[in-house]
């Protein structure tokens, strides 16, 4: 059955769910998109009138917004209607690593797939698509599809048809926009022709067909956990070399740069740092780590547990690093933290290195003045609380702030660290930040952003990752 399409419904309406809809309906104006989502806060956020108040933060995405919400591009908690009226639905719920039960810490939550296929299941009429959007373990179209099909068969829901079709999601976030309006490549899982061929129809309005891979549904599911795992290694990978570079006086960009001129290996995500953060990278590989368990490939699940251990090594040390230079004691001493998001041009924290450098610096004692330009200061407490068996969260707020800009940050403070790659890190003034810090000053530079021979000759001591101690 060859469907035309005129109403599609998202259900989610995160990081991954607002900006692609966003983009899909700046590009198929003939379509009706709606977003839904069980959180009626976000999708009154989503609504707000002031832009600014959207609640995510990514270039380029209030524009859209701005043009297409109201024409053909809606956000609404009315998810029974939304559905109802749906040809073809995106499932682009969070899928967070389970907490409790089997494979705790490892396999992936499914609770909030499984609910939104209900969803679809109870409200949806006639022939549906069904995309998987959100990135889910191999065989997940197994699950939704008995889910369906349970309700296919009773008796109230009968003249219900579903296909069900694999379409991962490859954006980053900061660059979502730029990476969904010219992606790499928009893969389509699926074994019905018709249905991969009417989704395709829709990405081919502004997506190049030979950026189109079409494969069958494990294929696809399994590709979008695997490229998150080579993106994690990779950066796993350059960050064991940051060590070994500070120990052989060899400098880890000069590394990067050599290695990557490769073009069998490439530049790319070369660049050492506090460890990777985000919501995926260590979901991803822990999902991953379990499937490969699941299928008794135990040596397979240890290389890539490794990936996952490096990065907490990096980030713990890091925190001993800073601990170790300010001569083993941070008692009574401000260190100033320059950057909060797990990335540049994001407001999001989740995973952030900031958070565990940050809880190991609070756990010796000192006091943190935090600056970050778009992460919100309940945002930070909301992740530094959540250390409740060393300190409650009472306790807690009493050792950090949140400042309005990186000066004020920076006054009276002993330390600064970067841990944030903004841009507007690299321009700062660094002779008026030496001249309000207290002395001796240090900056421990995990982002290769500040210049380190000139903080060096204005005063400062400087240690940069993967490049050690400059004086
Ligand atoms: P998110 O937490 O930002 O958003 C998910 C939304 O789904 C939430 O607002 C939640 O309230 C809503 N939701 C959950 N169950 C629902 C239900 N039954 N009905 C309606 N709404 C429901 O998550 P995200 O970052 O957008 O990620 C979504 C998926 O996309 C995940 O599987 C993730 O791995 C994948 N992904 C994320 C990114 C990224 O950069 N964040 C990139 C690619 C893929
Ligand atoms: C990542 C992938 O890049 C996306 O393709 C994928 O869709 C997404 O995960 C997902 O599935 O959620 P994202 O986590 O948003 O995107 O951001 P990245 O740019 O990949 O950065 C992840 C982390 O790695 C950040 O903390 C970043 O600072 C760090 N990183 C990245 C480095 O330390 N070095 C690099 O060279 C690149």
């Amino acid at each position: 059955m060859y469907k035309e399409i005129k109403k599609i419904c998202c259900i989610g309406a995160g990081y991954v769910g607002g900006p692609t809809m966003a983009v899909m309906a700046a590009n198929n104006p003939d379509i009706k998109f709606t977003v839904v989502d069980i959180n009626k806060q976000k999708i009154n956020l989503w609504n707000s009138k002031d832009l600014d108040e959207l609640p995510i933060y990514e270039p380029g995405l209030s524009e859209l917004i701005k043009k297409n919400r109201g024409k053909n591009l809606f956000f609404s908690s009315d998810i029974e209607s939304s559905i109802e009226n749906a040809d073809m639905i995106f499932i682009s719920v969070n899928t967070p690593t389970k907490t409790k039960g089997f494979g705790a810490g490892f396999a992936s939550d499914l609770k909030y797939v499984e609910s939104s296929a209900k969803e679809v299941a109870k409200y949806s009429k006639g022939h549906t698509i069904v995309v998987e959007k959100s990135t889910l373990p191999v065989k997940t179209a197994l699950t939704i599809k008995s889910i369906l099909t349970a309700y296919q068969e009773k008796g109230e829901h009968k003249g219900k048809s579903f296909d069900i079709l694999s379409n991962p999601e490859f954006l980053a976030e900061g660059t979502a926009i730029i990476n969904l309006q010219n992606p790499d490549r928009v893969l389509i899982g699926g074994d019905n022709k018709n249905s991969i061929e009417t989704l395709k129809g829709i990405y081919m309005n502004w997506v190049d067909e030979c950026k189109i891979l079409t494969t069958d549904l494990w294929s696809s599911e399994l590709s979008k956990l695997i490229s998150n795992a080579f993106l994690a290694q990779r950066i796993s990978s350059i960050n064991s070399i940051s060590a070994l570079c500070e120990a052989t006086e060899a400098n880890i960009s000069n590394v990067s740069k050599a290695v990557g001129m490769d073009k069998r290996i490439g530049s790319e995500f070369l660049n050492a740092g506090p460890g990777f953060g985000g919501s995926c990278f260590k979901k991803d590989i822990s999902n991953l780590i379990y499937i490969c368990k699941h299928y008794g490939l135990e040596d397979v699940a240890r290389y890539w547990e490794n990936v996952i251990l490096l990065n907490k090594w990096q980030q713990r040390r890091i925190s001993k690093i800073i601990v170790d230079k300010l001569f083993g004691n941070l008692s009574d001493k401000r260190i100033a933290i320059f950057g909060f998001a797990f990335k540049s041009d994001t407001n999001d924290t989740r995973e952030s290195p900031a958070i565990n450098i940050c809880r190991d610096l609070l756990d010796e004692g000192c006091f943190l003045s935090i600056y970050d330009p778009k992460v919100s200061s309940s945002q930070i407490k909301r992740e530094l609380s959540l250390h409740e068996n060393v300190r409650n969260s009472d306790q807690n707020n009493l050792l950090w702030e949140k400042n309005s800009n990186l000066y004020e940050a920076a006054k009276n403070s002993d330390a600064l660290v970067v841990l944030t790659d903004w841009v507007e890190f690299k321009s700062a003034d660094l002779k008026k930040i030496f001249n309000i810090m207290n002395y001796p000053s240090w900056i421990f530079d995990t982002r290769d952003i500040i210049n380190p021979e000139e903080a060096s000759s204005i005063g400062f001591n400087i240690w940069k990752l993967g490049n050690g101690f400059y004086s």
